[in-house]
């Protein structure tokens, strides 16, 4: 058994970012048909709280929308605003937390996907971030917000695995999360490295925990954000027309949030 050195994975924007990529290009996609078919705003501004290493600020910002994004680690940060500067695009990136970062009536689309606002811990801060988001978009604009369910009956425990390669780096990617502790609503989550570049192998280890949400948990908290309308549900296929029902039967749900006007 290999030792895994422990790391946080997003002091390494690389390999998050090889790994990560390969969904990139369905993901702006859907994001444009989502501003499209659920938008009631007519301009071009974006806002990705948690834009870690920036591949869908510059995806969207090489699709000519102004971009603005917040983080809270440098290191992706860093990466990010290299990746826009050798690209010769233009965002704004900025090291701010999620749960208080706001730009009054600016934004036609805010993102977060990929169980990213998760990461919120509490309550407190999971209403603090939608409201700032709330405030942030202007009357009619959308938020596309993604994330997994937990069945609080399912005593499993889950694997992923991901593999991918860029440029002579290869990354085996295996996530594995416990089962969640309704009590406390937090799920453990662990994610495993395998990367091999030069001709040696690094094996590291990361582990976080995420806030769990059911259906009737996510209802009510967006209750206490009526800014916020809940519009249409999609599944991670992020096909815009395929909506699906939000009954808690589906575990992967992206919410489309409009700003009422
Ligand atoms: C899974 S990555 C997602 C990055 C990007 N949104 C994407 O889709 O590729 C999660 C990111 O959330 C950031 N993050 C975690 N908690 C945060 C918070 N409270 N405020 C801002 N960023 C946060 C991490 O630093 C990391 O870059």
């Amino acid at each position: 058994m290999p030792k895994y050195q422990p790391l946080n994975w997003y002091d390494a924007p690389l390999y998050y970012d090889i790994i990560f990529d390969e969904g990139t290009r369905d993901e702006t996609n859907f994001l444009e048909d989502s501003l499209a078919a659920h938008g009631r705003t007519d301009g071009w501004h974006v806002l990705e709280p948690a834009c870690g290493s920036g591949r869908l600020v510059a995806a969207l910002a090489s699709r000519g929308y102004t971009v603005a994004g917040c983080d809270i680690s440098e290191h992706m940060l860093r990466y990010a605003r290299g990746r826009i500067k050798r690209r010769k695009l233009r965002a704004t990136l900025l090291n701010e937390p999620m749960q208080t970062f706001a730009q009054p009536d600016t934004f036609d689309l805010a993102h977060c996907l990929v169980s990213t606002f998760k990461y919120l811990l509490t309550e407190d801060d999971a209403v603090s971030h939608l409201r700032c988001v709330a405030r942030s978009l202007k009357p009619g604009g959308i938020y596309v917000l993604g994330l997994h369910f937990t069945d609080y009956d399912d005593d499993r425990t889950n694997r992923e695995r991901w593999v991918a390669r860029r440029r002579g780096v290869h990354v085996v990617c295996n996530i594995q999360g416990w089962p969640a502790d309704q009590r406390n609503r937090l799920e453990r989550v662990r994610s495993r490295l395998i990367v091999t570049r030069s001709g040696e192998m690094h094996h590291y280890e990361t582990n976080w925990q995420f806030r769990t949400y059911n259906l009737q948990q996510l209802r009510d908290l967006l209750a206490k954000v009526p800014a916020l309308e809940h519009i249409a549900t999609y599944g991670f296929d992020h096909r815009i027309d395929n909506p699906v029902p939000f009954d808690g039967r589906q575990l992967d749900v992206v919410l489309i949030l409009r700003r009422r006007s």
